[in-house]
């Protein structure tokens, strides 16, 4: 069988990769890619948009693509599956009524009151019922957000209630165009915060193994939020009654939910939770995808064939099927470019490819790509994120090892990366 995979990240090299891997598999389409999908074996990149929903159909139609695994989330909030589905193709990943859960922070946080699934307490508001002075007379930490998809950057921390105010007046002004016609502004959580992924076929749901990942830039969590320089699996956080709590009060309600009020999801489904002191996961977001980089430590320890997984949620039958896990940990440090995450320069040649694949040739590692770009027999950056160096070992301190080795010998100009990636989780290890 032919699958297709939408989109040209790092979680998008990963998932390519794993189909690759799956015997039932003749050739792995990429659309649009990146240099890492353009020479895995297997693979090849096709030159369609993610978001050119019609050329993406035409293009499964034509090739006789059997599965379509959609990655990002602006094409599943667009409606990519209504589109492949109408068309009579099969597509994984959630139809746009159920994407809004991220589409939509506005629709979620309503959605998340209605389900009582424990969340942020909250205010949402548009530019005629916006009300300054309730903004006012809350207590700070304030936290605003454009309701709709900001690439990651709608989310404001305010400290004061003036920055809080000039936040909320600028995504109603248009800041974030459509994505800021709503504002929700919700009260600061304390707590640690993890990542949750799970399939879901409509009503049943299957948990991916536990990730974590770093979300802040530099070192010892400092610096601007970013999508994530580094993750790990498993998650020692995510203690089997953490998990057990995480299940029962949040992702079985949501799924019921979703299906109840006539929307089941189906696809991947990423909880970001801040867990309380209490133990309370309480909802910070939903993500109608898997989570980049968390994908590609996730994947890298799954030992199932993804396609046999995507297929039974697809018939809703994912309580039929289980998913074997690698017992290793996985760890993925981000090589991040220039300026990350603001954009910087790109097209900088990227060196040391080739000694970083043969350090993981043994199945000890991979290298993702993510932000790169083939230029003659040159790897070039075009990227924020630009590539992945994920190594697996018997723990997470293990696992780091093998993924700094192959960081050492990758260079590109403008080079950026945490040291300290799994830190807490290797502090858990040895305690
Ligand atoms: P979101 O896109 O809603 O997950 O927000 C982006 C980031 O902002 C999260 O990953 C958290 O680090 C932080 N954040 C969002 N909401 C809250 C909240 N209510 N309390 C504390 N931090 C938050
Ligand atoms: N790593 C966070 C995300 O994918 O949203």
């Amino acid at each position: 069988m032919k699958v297709l995979i939408i989109g040209s990240g790092g979680r998008e090299h990963a998932l390519a990769w794993k189909c690759a891997a799956s015997a039932r598999v003749t050739e792995v389409l990429v659309a649009p890619g990146n240099a890492g999908t353009a020479v895995e074996p297997g693979c090849r990149n096709v030159d369609v948009a993610a978001e050119d929903t019609g050329a993406l159909v035409s293009l499964a139609r034509r090739e006789g693509v059997a599965l379509t695994i959609v990655g990002p989330e602006a094409p599943l909030v667009a409606g990519v599956v209504d589109a492949f589905e109408a068309a009579g193709l099969v597509c994984f990943g959630p139809r746009r009524l159920a994407a809004r859960l991220e589409g939509s922070k506005a629709f979620t946080k309503d959605f998340l009151h209605r389900h009582r699934i424990p969340a942020a307490r909250s205010r949402t508001f548009t530019r005629s019922s916006y009300d300054p002075a309730w903004l006012d007379s809350q207590p700070l930490p304030l936290v605003i957000k454009a309701s709709g998809l900001a690439a990651g950057k709608g989310v404001i921390i305010a400290e004061s209630h003036a920055e809080a105010r000039s936040a909320a007046a600028a995504m109603l002004g248009g800041r974030f165009g459509a994505a800021g016609e709503e504002v929700v502004v919700e009260e600061f959580l304390q707590g640690e915060e993890i990542s949750f992924i799970v399939m879901a076929d409509g009503h049943h749901v299957l948990p991916l193994a536990t990730s974590q990942d770093h979300k802040r830039r530099d070192d010892g969590d400092r610096g601007p939020n970013t999508g994530g320089m580094g993750a790990y699996s498993p998650a020692p956080r995510v203690t089997p009654e953490l998990h057990a709590r995480i299940m029962s009060e949040v992702i079985e309600p949501a799924i019921l939910g979703l299906a109840g009020d006539g929307t089941p999801y189906t696809g991947f489904l990423y909880a970001g939770l801040m867990v309380a002191a209490d133990g309370t996961p309480n909802v910070l977001e939903f993500n109608c995808r898997l989570g980049d980089p968390e994908t590609q430590a996730v994947l890298s320890r799954l030992r199932s064939d993804l396609t046999l997984l995507c297929e039974a949620a697809l018939a809703g039958r994912l309580d039929t099927v289980s998913a074997e896990w690698d017992p290793r940990a996985a760890l993925g440090v981000v090589l991040a470019g220039e300026g990350y995450p603001d954009s910087g320069r790109r097209g900088e040649r990227i060196e040391g490819l080739d000694r970083a694949e043969s350090l993981v040739r043994n199945g000890s590692g991979k290298l993702f790509h993510a932000g790169t770009k083939l230029s003659g027999s040159d790897v070039l950056t075009s990227g924020g994120r630009v590539l992945c160096a994920v190594g697996l070992g018997r723990s997470v301190a293990d696992a780091q090892h093998v993924a700094y080795r192959l960081v050492d010998v990758i260079r590109f100009p403008g080079m950026h990366y945490r040291r300290d990636i799994g830190q807490r989780a290797i502090a858990r290890e040895r305690s």
